[in-house]
């Protein structure tokens, strides 16, 4: 029997091919054990702190909901000026109280390498839910499973990657976890949005080929496009933001025109990259994708917390 063996999710490094075949096994059974009904109660007991230190929806929404419908519990601190951090106290002492009180923690952050210093603070596991520009390991997971429930399978298809290519941080972790298959990649950014070298460098030695150009005609010879939303709040220098924040918009006429039936992935929130034109297409995926991050989630909590469900 295969044993996950990762205390905490930092990062999409972490996984060898193994875990995640292990993990959307799992969640396969778990979005049955879900609309059984069967998955209340198997973290009955069990309480999660979840801490989010920078704006989100769907991560924290999802990964409550998830807890919820295990039947676990959740404390909760949103936003810096909630949390004793406003007076000056250290991300350290904070994770030594959220250890004393619950028994996993997810953590949101807008420092790069945060989630790793709350983890190394704890003995009960960290899950990183975003820290800034760095990675979201669980959004890339739930990405992976979309993929594989809407088009069957991963080997093989050829996927585009839209938009904030340098900062995204979702972008660096999905990517990160198609290199265990073999697919090819259209990374399509402005020149100031390439994805940064050091992911592109991790990329050697696995099956997966890539790459790049400006023209958002290449999502057309694509059977998966990964449209994403330019980062502001990452900028240093906001006119940059203003120049780059219409360079693409993916909306209906683009995604009827392509030979592949392309299916439209967008973590969300988005601002004006993609047309809500599209939504009523059979190729838009990203409610779906968002939606299925809460089986995801259920599927790391139990596991991290080490306790079994399903077969
Ligand atoms: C993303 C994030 O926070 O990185 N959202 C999410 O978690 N679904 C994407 C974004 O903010 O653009």
């Amino acid at each position: 029997m295969f044993e996950f063996k990762h205390k905490n999710i930092l990062d999409t490094d972490q996984f060898s091919k193994e875990d995640l075949d292990f993990l959307i096994t799992k969640t396969k059974q778990m979005e049955k054990l879900l609309e059984s009904g069967k998955s209340f109660g198997i973290l009955r007991g069990k309480l999660l702190a979840s801490l989010f230190f920078e704006a989100s929806t769907r991560t924290r929404l999802s990964f409550e909901a998830a807890m919820e419908r295990l039947g676990g519990r959740i404390i909760s601190t949103v936003g810096f000026q909630f949390s004793s951090i406003s007076k000056g106290e250290t991300l350290y002492d904070t994770m030594k109280m959220v250890e004393a009180y619950a028994d996993i923690a997810i953590i949101r952050h807008p420092v790069e390498g945060s989630s790793r210093i709350a983890a190394g603070a704890v003995s009960i596991p960290v899950i990183n839910a975003g820290d800034g520009a760095g990675q979201h390991p669980t959004q890339a997971l739930l990405d992976l499973y979309t993929i594989i429930s809407e088009k069957g399978t991963i080997d093989g298809l050829s996927i585009a990657f839209i938009g904030d290519l340098k900062y995204g941080r979702t972008i660096h972790s999905l990517i990160n976890l198609l290199r265990h298959y073999k697919v090819h990649l259209y990374l399509i950014s402005p020149d100031e949005l390439k994805l940064p070298d050091s992911y592109k460098k991790n990329l050697s030695g696995f099956p997966i080929s890539f790459e790049e150009t400006k023209d958002i005609k290449a999502i057309w010879d694509c059977d998966v496009a990964y449209v994403t939303r330019i980062q502001e709040e990452r900028f240093t220098d906001h006119m940059e933001y203003e120049r780059l924040k219409e360079t693409y918009k993916v909306n209906k006429e683009l995604i009827l025109a392509s030979k592949k039936n392309t299916t439209v992935l967008h973590p969300l929130p988005r601002v004006n990259e993609l047309s809500t034109d599209i939504d009523d297409l059979p190729n838009a995926a990203y409610f779906r994708q968002a939606k299925y991050g809460v089986v995801m989630r259920m599927v790391l909590l139990c596991t991290l917390l080490k306790v079994p469900f399903g077969d």
